[in-house]
């Protein structure tokens, strides 16, 4: 029967190569098996610890002998405590610490000391038709459990983007073998060009420190035995101002012009993203001449008598810890009433239909202008195009396109051709990328739109 057992692993291979190193290394052919479900086995320093030994055999047995030792490096093997049958004969120098309750082969150390970190042998005898022996080793390891690291930055006043460096340091009052990680926003950080650990990763260097440095840092220390992890510390760090721009509560803003009706106030909020909040100031610009006007985000422009006023204004942001600004300008145009339903209608439609029809305003209002001081009608100007030569037109670009309007039935063509003079801006930013081409310089364009009325052509729907 114990034969067959032991036969039993090698399933059909009985005699092979094979089988013969299996039952070897396991020890089976002896026909007794020592087990131990971990070769490692960690301790918490004062706490007991229990090393599981398993043992089976097939043969009929008088005496079961079982023997501990422990065996440190560079050192002689202890005897610890040994058993035959059911009586245990300790060392009587560590009767108190170390357990076993024969025939159960397994160790109890209590309590464990870093004294006790090494390899424990348990050696197993069966006598019987012969003596029969197997042992087994487990590495223990004794370990202090982490205490919950604190994370320290420096400075702890803040660091300018670019230009200060950052040190966060990791403290933990207790625990042994620890292994340091940093996380950001909860995710392992590594080495790049800006960060750099200390050898035990125990202090993270940044330098210089970003506007990306921003975020939830935390510390995770871990030992054998326990693992923790640190609050979340945020990094102050200064940065700005990026994203400046200029928004109104009403008019109609096209790239960096805004249309606003004739006698209304608009109200321009500017906004830029830094830290700390930036201090905003706007300026006029009138020719050539600058001067600020007020200071804090918001900026009312008061309603002006004179249609077709043209106002520039720029909004300045300054951070007064990065030491940067920034500054956008935009260019006001006050428009009799009308325009600006005009152009809410022009939204139902099509973005180019309401660029075309407001262009086309444009056009019929300066074509009145120039009725006015010439005495002359508008066709002047659009046989003028007309009788262009082909060659101009190529050299200009070209933007066509045909809404289905029923107001503004037709084709309109928009035209743009460089021009020296400033004439009211229309900035190319405003064509839609549909139209698939891309504009010039608004300052020295002049967008014309001429309306086609389709008489004998065929028109796509
Ligand atoms: C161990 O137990 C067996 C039977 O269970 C017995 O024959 C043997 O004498 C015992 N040995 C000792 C040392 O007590
Ligand atoms: C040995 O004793 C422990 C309790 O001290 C028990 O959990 C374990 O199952 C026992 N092992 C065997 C093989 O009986
Ligand atoms: C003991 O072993 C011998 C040879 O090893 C064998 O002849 C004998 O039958 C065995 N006795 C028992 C009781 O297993
Ligand atoms: C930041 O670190 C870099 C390189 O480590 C160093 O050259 C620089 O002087 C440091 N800046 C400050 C403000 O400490
Ligand atoms: C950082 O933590 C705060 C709360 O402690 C949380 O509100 C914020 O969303 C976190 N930021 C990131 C980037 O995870
Ligand atoms: C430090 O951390 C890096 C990656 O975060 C890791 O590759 C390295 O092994 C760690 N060093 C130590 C001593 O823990
Ligand atoms: C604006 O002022 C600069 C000098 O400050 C001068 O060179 C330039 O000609 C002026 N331009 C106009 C249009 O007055
Ligand atoms: C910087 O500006 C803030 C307002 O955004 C102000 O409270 C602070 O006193 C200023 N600091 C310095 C040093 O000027």
């Amino acid at each position: 029967m114990g034969q067959d057992a032991c036969m039993e692993p090698c399933g059909g291979m009985v005699g092979t190569f094979r089988c013969k190193m299996y039952l070897l290394l396991l020890g089976v052919c002896s026909g007794l098996k020592v087990t131990v479900p971990s070769y490692t086995v960690h301790g918490v320093r004062g706490q007991a610890l229990y090393l599981p030994v398993h043992y089976g055999f097939h043969t009929p047995a008088s005496d079961i002998q079982i023997i501990w030792l422990f065996e440190k490096p560079h050192t002689m093997p202890k005897y610890l405590l040994g058993s035959v049958n059911e009586s245990v004969v300790p060392d009587l120098e560590y009767q108190y610490k170390f357990t076993m309750m024969p025939p159960n082969a397994s160790l109890l150390i209590n309590p464990l000391q870093f004294t006790d970190e090494g390899s424990y042998i348990v050696k197993v005898n069966v006598q019987g038709n012969g003596t029969l022996s197997a042992s087994q080793r487990v590495q223990v390891t004794v370990d202090d459990p982490v205490t919950k690291p604190v994370v320290w930055i420096h400075p702890a006043s803040g660091a300018v983007e670019y230009v200060g460096n950052m040190t966060l340091t990791c403290r933990v009052e207790g625990g042994t073998r620890l292994v340091h990680q940093w996380l950001k926003d909860g995710r392992p950080v590594h080495t790049s060009s800006t960060y750099s650990f200390s050898p035990q990763n125990n202090t993270l260097h940044v330098a210089p420190v970003t506007k990306d440095d921003i975020g939830n840092f935390s510390c995770l220390v871990r030992n054998p035995v326990s693992e923790m992890e640190s609050d979340v510390v945020t990094p102050v760090i200064y940065y700005g101002p990026y994203g400046l721009q200029v928004n109104s509560d009403k008019g109609l803003k096209v790239g960096e012009v805004f249309t606003v009706d004739l006698g209304e106030a608009i109200l321009f909020d500017c906004s830029a993203d830094s830290y700390p909040p930036n201090t905003y100031s706007w300026i006029q610009r009138a020719d050539n001449a600058t001067h600020v006007i007020k200071h804090g985000p918001r900026l009312e422009v008061a309603s002006e008598n004179m249609a077709w006023k043209t106002t520039d204004y720029m909004c300045r942001a300054y951070n007064n810890i990065t030491g940067r600004r920034d500054e956008t300008r935009f260019t006001v145009i006050v428009t009799s009433v009308g325009l600006e339903k005009f152009a809410q209608r022009g939204k139902s439609l099509s973005p180019l239909a309401s660029i075309t029809g407001i262009s086309l305003f444009f056009i019929i209002s300066m074509c009145l202008l120039f009725l006015w001081r010439k005495y002359q009608p508008c066709k002047v100007i659009k046989q003028n195009l007309e009788g262009r030569p082909q060659t101009e037109y190529r050299k200009t670009q070209t933007f066509s396109g045909h809404e289905d309007a029923q107001d503004d039935f037709g084709i309109y063509e928009f035209v743009a051709f460089p021009d020296a003079s400033g004439v009211p801006r229309v900035p190319s930013r405003s064509v839609p990328a549909s139209a698939g081409v891309s504009g010039q310089d608004v300052h020295s364009t002049i967008y014309e739109v001429i309306r086609h009325i389709p008489a004998q052509q065929d028109l796509p729907e």
